[in-house]
């Protein structure tokens, strides 16, 4: 769409995981859209209706009071369709046929790529990042993480009470698909004795159990395990625990419930941020980028050069989480010295 073309009427859709804060996201898009005169239409079942055509007229009323819903009044799906040639042309074709000039996809990385393919139809597309697992490699952020990790703390607090009352081994098991960003807030916030990580390697036997030794030796009566989905399973983290322990061990995989709840503030903000720059550079003639997060500023960048960046772990954070657990002074004074 040129600058030149005025833009009547756009799309929003969700896809991929859903995440607290989606609503505030589409919520922006539609008042912003609303602000400016432009028809808003709500894509349902992400990619897959987008094909099929499954679309509502989304105004004011619609959107009243989403913000702190979590979810996606949208509803999301996976499309394995949209990944062929001809479903993106699919799409394109009812895009056209609808008279929607731009869309606003809101999810994660595989989102992007999907949105890539549409532009080469002609079809302007601005991503916002959205995942609770904080894995997009363009973003310091992505809408979800913060109520994610909330979450999952108040979960990891509530087990840390009966697993003191009873002097028990915990191993919560958090999602973040093949990331450690997820586990490593949650461990740092709930003052756990060890998080396992996909990033980092470890010896069960020097890692774990020794740690848990040396803990027992300070005096700790009751320990807590986080385990990130994509390093082990955490039953089987448990299970070891426990026969090279002999301490009561129990696991609990955390699960969906991470994906849900009333999005916090930091989630409402950033998700109706981002739906109202989204639309304003639609209106501005922008083709193809993704709105992401540096810091607390904001900055868009193309799909292709977004979906070329990967996320780095926080490898600092996670040495000097290990240090302040183990009063290793030398680690200690090695990570601050490193930064
Ligand atoms: O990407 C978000 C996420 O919640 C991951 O952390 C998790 O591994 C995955 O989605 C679960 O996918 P599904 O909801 O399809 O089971």
């Amino acid at each position: 769409m040129s600058k030149t073309t005025t833009l009547n009427r756009i799309g929003v859709l969700t896809s991929g995981g859903d995440a607290p804060g989606m609503n505030a996201a589409i919520r922006g898009v539609v008042r912003t859209a609303s602000c400016l005169g432009i028809d808003c239409v709500g894509i349902k079942h992400g990619y897959a209706g987008l094909i099929r055509g499954d679309f509502i007229n989304l105004d004011l009323a619609q959107i009243k009071g989403i913000t702190g819903r979590g979810g996606t009044m949208l509803y999301t799906a996976r499309s394995s369709e949209f990944n062929t040639p001809e479903g993106v042309k699919q799409a394109a074709d009812t895009c056209n046929h609808m008279g929607i000039q731009g869309i606003v996809v809101i999810g994660g990385d595989g989102t992007f790529r999907g949105a890539m393919d549409l532009t080469q139809h002609g079809i302007s597309v601005i991503g916002i990042p959205c995942t609770i697992d904080n894995d997009i490699g363009c973003t310091t952020y992505t809408i979800g993480f913060d109520t994610a990790c909330n979450t999952a703390v108040d979960a990891v607090d509530r087990l840390n009470d009966t697993m003191q009352s009873h002097e028990r081994c915990s191993v919560v098991e958090v999602m973040g698909r093949r990331a450690g960003h997820l586990a490593l807030g949650v461990g740092i916030a709930t003052g756990a004795t060890i998080i396992l990580v996909p990033e980092v390697e470890y010896d069960f036997e020097k890692d774990v159990v020794e740690r848990i030794r040396v803990a027992r030796l300070a005096g700790r009566n009751n320990f807590t395990v986080i385990v990130a989905e994509g390093a082990e399973p955490g039953l089987g983290v448990a299970e070891k625990i426990s026969e090279s322990t002999g301490i009561d061990t129990r696991f609990t995989a955390l699960g969906h419930i991470q994906r849900g709840g009333s999005p916090h503030v930091r989630d409402r903000v950033v998700g109706t941020s981002m739906g109202f720059k989204a639309v304003t550079l639609l209106a501005a003639g922008r083709k193809s980028c993704v709105i992401a997060m540096r810091g607390d500023r904001f900055i868009d960048l193309d799909f292709r050069e977004a979906l070329a960046l990967t996320k780095e772990f926080d490898y600092e954070m996670y040495k000097s989480f290990s240090a302040l657990t183990f009063l290793d002074k030398n680690t200690l004074l090695k990570s601050f010295k490193s930064t």
